[in-house]
């Protein structure tokens, strides 16, 4: 017998979308449940991106989700871009006003994680969501086995959809409609988590004859660093020391701090927007509704920049019934999207080179290079949108 539950917003995906949105919820008095097919382990240890925007650390903080992002992250006042053999620094407060946080995305998700489960957030991990029935009705279910493998229903006032890039809701979203609007990039990154002091204050993103290399980092002694590679590279198949040969070779001129690699993958650069974002009471935010390319670190910010979205539009439905801020959703939220899969764009074809670049257009990317960092009009666009354009948190 299947079992069947009853909330107001079931929500698919613990990633940082899903976790928020019950967070800002449970803040708003209104419940929910949040289903992944994923462990606590699991969720808590995918290395994922490093770079929060501003906005979102204001509303992490001021909503009580993660106050350790302020004692345990770091403040990046800007960024290099290094360029033909020399570093050029875009300095964000002074351009914009703002500035970035380096704390891992697992980090935020550990927070997150420990301060619902603190609130009695219903939390069921390792369950699978098959589906999503009736999502044009005014009582869509999420359909799905639990963890000892018996089925559940689980009727909602509304579903949300933050269950990633291989979404189980989103054809119950989309459905019907084509047009997958999707790019595929000819090259990928090669990341690794190494054991050593950080090699420079703040991250160089450089654009090298021989490729694209980003210098993250994660704390005083692991640093985080990626080099454009080939999307079918085997992540095991490179030495240590061609590793640190190939890093070396994209950012000439500085000198990196090599220490211990203990973790490597291979990153594969996508940029997708789902057709629909909303069908009736059923919608999707972050990877599940948006992928974009990581240069720029844009895929966590987005994912709650629509959440923000969401959760005001939900407290309207649900509270007041007024269905109008939700009919602006998808609208609303599309705008930044295609920004922020602009500037992803932007950055990604900016510093890599692809396998069939010609002199003239190595030649024309420098071009490119210099008209940013030589005007202060360049620097400031490459300041607002890396810091983030400010979103409406509703809070204040
Ligand atoms: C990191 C990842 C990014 O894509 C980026 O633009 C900056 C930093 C990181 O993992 O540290």
């Amino acid at each position: 017998m299947t079992r069947v539950e009853r909330t107001r917003v079931a929500i698919v995906g613990a990633g940082p979308a899903g976790l928020l949105l019950s967070h800002l919820l449970a803040a708003s008095g209104i419940e929910s449940v949040v289903v992944d097919r994923r462990s606590r382990e699991e969720i808590e240890n995918t290395i994922r991106a490093g770079i929060l925007e501003q906005g979102t650390v204001d509303l992490l903080v001021e909503t009580g989700a993660s106050t350790r992002v302020l004692t345990d992250g770091n403040r990046h006042d800007g960024i290099e871009l290094w360029f033909d053999g020399e570093g050029h620094r875009i300095d964000f407060p002074s351009l914009v006003g703002r500035s970035v946080w380096l704390y891992p995305q697992h980090e935020v998700l550990r927070d997150l994680v420990a301060a619902r489960l603190s609130a009695g957030q219903d939390l069921r991990l390792e369950a699978t969501v098959e589906r999503v029935d009736d999502a044009a009705t005014t009582r869509p279910r999420v359909i799905g086995t639990d963890a000892e493998g018996r089925p559940f229903e689980i009727e909602a006032d509304f579903v949300v959809g933050a269950d990633g890039s291989r979404s189980a809701v989103r054809s119950a979203v989309t459905e019907g409609t084509r047009g997958d609007l999707f790019r595929e990039y000819p090259f990928a990154w090669f990341g690794i988590l190494c054991e050593a002091p950080p090699s420079s204050d703040e991250l160089i993103y450089s654009n090298s004859p021989d490729g694209f290399a980003l210098i993250s980092q994660r704390s005083a002694t692991v640093q985080r660093m990626y080099f454009q590679c080939d999307p079918e590279t085997d992540p095991e198949a490179l030495s240590e020391a061609q590793i640190w040969d190939e890093l070396r070779m994209r950012v000439p001129g500085t000198t990196l701090t090599e220490g211990p690699i203990f973790q490597r993958d291979v990153l594969r650069f996508r940029s997708f927007v789902a057709p629909h974002l909303r069908r009736g009471r059923a919608a999707l935010v972050g990877d599940a509704a948006h992928t974009v390319p990581p240069t720029g670190a844009k895929g966590m910010n987005l994912a709650i920049a629509d959440v923000v979205l969401l959760h005001r539009a939900l407290v309207e439905l649900l509270r007041g019934g007024d269905e109008r801020p939700l009919d602006a959703y998808e609208e609303t939220a599309i705008r930044r999207i295609w920004k922020a899969q602009h500037f992803s764009w932007w950055m990604t074809t900016m510093l890599h080179s692809t396998p069939d670049a010609t002199e003239f257009d190595r030649r024309r990317q420098l071009g490119e290079l210099r008209s940013v960092i030589e005007s202060e009009a360049g620097r400031t666009y490459l300041a607002e949108a890396y810091t983030g354009w400010p979103f409406e948190t509703g809070l204040g």
